[in-house]
């Protein structure tokens, strides 16, 4: 098959590439790094031409609910316009368990792209996965204050972007694609975000000192609920934050 994969050099989208390539695909990398831009539309239609399906994990770093409503809006009707013009007959969107209990900041312009991709009459597959392992770097280097880290407390269920990868092609795969969700993928245990944080930092050899800190309002206080675990309808990732952690090298990136 020929798979585009939208967001090929993010954290997720390496992997998407890379289990793709070995299933034996013909992978498109598609991302501003190799001259496309789902926002304004460059290169699309040269990228997707005689695709079988798209892979959309592309994504924006912003807690701000208008960029990011902004940032899925135009992404995502771009990629769907392209698709439709060059006959690609499967859109596979990713997307977070629990954005819809919590269509606030980030997940506003989430909750947008699942809506979008709903509408559409190209047929499509969404997938919502918890928070990947790498979630714990992420918060590490946002925290950074001084000689702190200050790392919001949360109740998560993570996963490996590797399994999620896997999963995401797996559903490219299908002979027949229905529209429709996927069961969840949530990963196999639940963690604190904070015990995430400080493993990573020692792991990376961080000399910041990590402290949690209960943050204000309804998207923090959810994550401190658990609410963004999913449940047990999800299906569940192989690999536990402690085997991530275990495989990786001191400066990230697997040993
Ligand atoms: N991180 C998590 O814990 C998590 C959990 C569940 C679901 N998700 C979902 O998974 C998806 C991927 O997340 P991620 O953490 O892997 O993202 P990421 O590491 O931030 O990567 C984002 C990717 O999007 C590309 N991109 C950004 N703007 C673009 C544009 N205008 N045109 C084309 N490509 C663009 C980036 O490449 P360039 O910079 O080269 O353009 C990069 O390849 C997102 O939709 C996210 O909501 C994430």
């Amino acid at each position: 098959m020929r798979i585009v994969v939208a967001g090929a050099t993010g954290t997720v989208g390496r992997h998407v590439v890379e289990a793709a390539t070995r299933h034996g695909h013909d992978v498109v990398p598609l991302s501003r790094a190799t001259g496309q831009n789902v926002v304004t539309g460059r290169g699309l239609d040269h990228a997707l031409r005689g695709a079988d399906a798209v892979v959309d994990v592309t994504s924006i770093q912003t807690t701000s609910a208008a960029r990011s409503r902004a940032f899925f809006a135009a992404g995502t009707s771009a990629l769907l316009a392209a698709e439709e013009r060059c006959g690609v007959r499967h859109h596979i969107a990713l997307s977070i368990v629990g954005v819809d209990a919590l269509p606030l900041s980030y997940y506003a312009g989430k909750v947008q792209q699942e809506r979008l991709v709903e509408a559409a009459d190209v047929p499509h597959s969404i997938l919502r996965a918890t928070q990947f392992h790498e979630f714990a770097d992420q918060i590490l280097a946002r925290g950074a204050v001084g000689p702190l880290a200050l790392v919001p407390t949360g109740l998560l269920r993570p996963v490996a972007a590797l399994d999620v990868a896997e999963a995401l092609v797996a559903i490219a795969e299908a002979p027949a694609p229905a529209s429709g969700r996927h069961p969840d993928l949530r990963g196999p245990q639940d963690e604190t975000l904070l015990a995430m944080v400080r493993a990573v930092a020692e792991r990376r050899g961080s000399r910041r000192r990590v402290v949690g800190v209960s943050l204000p309002g309804a998207y923090w206080r959810g994550m401190r609920s658990g609410l963004l675990r999913g449940d047990g309808a999800a299906t569940e990732g192989r690999v536990t934050f402690a085997e991530w952690l275990a495989a990786q090298g001191p400066g990230g990136g697997s040993v």
